[in-house]
């Protein structure tokens, strides 16, 4: 599964991309504006410091101003994915730039029918929002698996990847996992929690402590 990471912290995405674990970067106008950075000028620097596809959402939502806007995002980088809303003009601008040869991440997916228009369109990446759809209470994962269900059951014919998106928790990542989602978009506290259990925190400490009595260095051994 790869792992790209939600954010358009560029010290993040800096410190994650050193531990060698990170395939993507996703960002939003959400995450942009938060940023406080030039949207244009921090694409391509987080296009530098990551190899693999990069997320530049469009902000126009009629066609003809969304796919000059796409065009001009994928010009950046090679790497760019350009991301564009699961709507009628999304899809056509989808289908547009993917014909270029243009990586395209359509986000915004709430339904199995959604993802399979955003297939047929040619989507790189479809973005289903899990989190999202537990918080008006419906099961967001239950939609991964009719996702997985439907493009699996084409294997010759759909080449989209399911990017498992608005991930809140590691329960959610694991369950995308389990259910063979290629790629989940994790925000950065998140990428954290992976790492942690109390037990090895506590299992550490020990034998770092049992360690100290042996009195032995290994740099300095013989
Ligand atoms: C994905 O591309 C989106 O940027 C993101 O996962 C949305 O997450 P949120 O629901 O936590 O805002």
């Amino acid at each position: 599964m790869k792992f790209f990471v939600d954010t358009g912290d560029i010290a993040e995405i800096k410190d994650l991309a050193s531990t060698g674990l990170l395939d993507g970067v996703t960002t939003n106008p959400t995450l942009i504006a938060q940023s406080g950075k030039n949207f244009l000028k921090l694409i391509a620097e987080i296009c530098e410091v990551v190899q693999g596809p990069v997320s530049a959402e469009v902000a126009a939502t009629d066609y003809a101003t969304m796919l000059k806007e796409g065009q001009k995002l994928a010009k950046i980088a090679k790497n760019v994915a350009v991301k564009v809303p699961l709507t009628p003009d999304g899809l056509k601008v989808c289908k547009a730039l993917s014909d270029n040869g243009t990586q395209v991440n359509v986000t915004l997916c709430f339904s199995a029918a959604q993802a399979l228009l955003a297939a047929k369109a040619g989507a790189t990446f479809i973005s289903p929002f899990v989190g999202r759809l537990d918080d008006v209470g419906q099961d967001g994962m239950l939609l991964i698996k009719e996702i997985m269900d439907i493009y699996t059951a084409y294997p010759k014919t759909i080449k989209t990847e399911v990017l498992v998106a608005s991930i809140r928790h590691p329960i959610h990542l694991i369950a995308a996992a389990k259910m063979g989602a290629h790629v989940a978009t994790i925000p950065p506290k998140v990428i954290r929690q992976l790492y942690a259990h109390p037990l090895t925190d506590k299992g550490l400490a020990a034998f770092v402590s049992d360690w100290q009595k042996t009195g032995q260095t290994i740099l300095d051994a013989a």
